[in-house]
């Protein structure tokens, strides 16, 4: 039995323990939805305060020059490529995922379009994010293409040879499985099929190698575990054989060659810089530049390589204090167990039916009255099909410590025996679960 003891003297010999006072944790909080929005970074107030009324206020347009603000995507885009098995050069910071996913699987369904015209179907997982299903739906439409959507132990058999695309998410947000990226590109590009990788819950949460992966296209969230602020910039990335091929669709100026010579026609910038579009949002640069430097100060500890050793053992940790104190409430586990096959965070999930009379899991209600405790996490909704409903807890072990998943666990186990999940207020839905 791991006792409260232990998690104290693993703490004590965490080397990475004191990157935690890089941010404003909020007294009393348990904060497990990191992977949903991180954690304000210490410094990110007063630079962005510095940013309006010094670089804003005084700079004027000044500081599109003077303050660095036109170099803003390629130069955070060179910091998320640290983190992501990328080159500098290689990574954009810009826009939303969702619209990222539209201009990347544009250019992908373009090259297929080129060199294998008879293939017209992109594959993805059932229970990919909606936004990357929803953007490839609309792109088929647009495109004549289709969308075959399989289990995730189905998707080598699905690429078949009319398949153009391959897109999937490195981990999964209901369950925090992981894909194996290397293996499956390779077998994509056996198949003569070109991937998307979606990095939202992969970039700043576990190593990525997308060259050493050969991938051909990427994208992912500067919110979750780059702590980049609510709405932060996403990013994109190309593989170099590709960059110059073919212009993304929302071929704005700032994706031009030379966006001041103002000429009525488009000449795409080389390489990623085509894939940016209009004008940017500096301030929100300004609040994911210090959420990437969170992460980039973990490079003299090990980097991303000692921040996963933590995360598993974080994860490890609580997937076993969850099974020695809260058995017998009808939790389950949905996240692979295997630590190649697991991301960042932790899924539990509870039967259907075993809610307030009936109705429903009780699992939002759950984590409800676990977040009126200040242990945040966060419930998905299942289908009445495959998934069960989720509680999800994710880990960034930037701030997360052991000692914090000995109390989660402990206020989840007195939320479940005392039964106070199943009071009125807590089973009252949000319009953000
Ligand atoms: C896998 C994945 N892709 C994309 C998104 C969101 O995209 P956007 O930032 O455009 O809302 C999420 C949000 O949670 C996600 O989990």
């Amino acid at each position: 039995m791991t006792t409260l003891q232990d998690c104290r003297s693993l703490d004590a010999q965490d080397p990475l323990r004191g990157l935690r006072d890089q941010f404003n944790l909020p007294e009393g909080v348990i904060y497990l939805d990191g992977n949903s929005l991180g954690v304000l970074p210490r410094a990110a107030a007063a630079r962005v305060a510095h940013a309006v009324t010094q670089e804003w206020g005084e700079g004027l347009i000044r500081s599109w020059n003077s303050a660095g603000w036109f170099e803003l995507p390629q130069r955070l885009g060179d910091k998320i490529a640290r983190l992501i098995g990328a080159r500098a050069g290689e990574v954009v910071a810009t826009d939303s995922t969702s619209i990222n996913l539209y201009k990347v699987l544009s250019a992908a369904l373009n090259i297929a379009a080129q060199d294998t015209p008879r293939r017209k179907l992109i594959v993805s997982e059932r229970s990919n994010f909606p936004t990357d299903l929803y953007i490839a739906e609309a792109l088929c439409r647009e495109r004549g293409c289709q969308l075959r959507l399989v289990e995730p132990e189905d998707i080598e058999a699905a690429l078949t040879p009319d398949v153009a695309v391959l897109m999937l998410t490195h981990v999964n947000y209901r369950t925090g499985a992981m894909h194996d990226m290397a293996a499956l590109t390779a077998q994509a590009h056996a198949a003569g099929i070109l991937t998307v990788w979606d990095l939202a819950h992969s970039a700043g949460a576990v190593p990525v190698d997308l060259n050493g992966a050969g991938a051909d296209f990427s994208i992912g969230c500067g919110y979750k575990y780059l702590n980049g602020g609510p709405g932060a910039p996403a990013f994109a990335w190309v593989h170099p054989r590709h960059a110059d091929r073919f212009w993304q669709p929302l071929a704005g100026w700032w994706g031009h060659a030379a966006p001041f010579e103002f000429t009525p026609d488009y000449r795409p910038a080389p390489g990623i810089g085509r894939y940016l579009c209009g004008t940017q949002p500096v301030l929100a640069q300004t609040a994911l530049d210090c959420g990437l430097d969170t992460l980039l100060a973990a490079e003299p500890l090990g980097g991303m390589a000692a921040l996963r050793a933590k995360s598993l053992a974080l994860t490890d940790l609580f997937i076993a204090l969850v099974e020695q104190r809260c058995a017998g409430h009808g939790l389950g586990l949905a996240t692979p167990r295997a630590h190649e096959r697991r991301g960042s965070q932790v899924c539990l999930t509870r039967e259907p039916g075993a809610g307030v009379a009936g109705v429903g899991s009780g699992a939002y209600a759950i984590v409800q009255a676990l977040i009126a405790r200040g242990v945040i996490g966060d419930y998905r909704a299942g289908d009445s099909q495959r998934h069960k409903d989720i509680l999800r807890f994710g880990f960034t072990p930037l701030y997360i410590g052991f000692e914090d998943v000995w109390h989660a666990v402990e206020h989840l186990r007195q939320v479940l025996e005392s039964g106070e999940w199943r009071r009125p207020e807590f089973n009252q839905k949000h319009a953000v679960t």
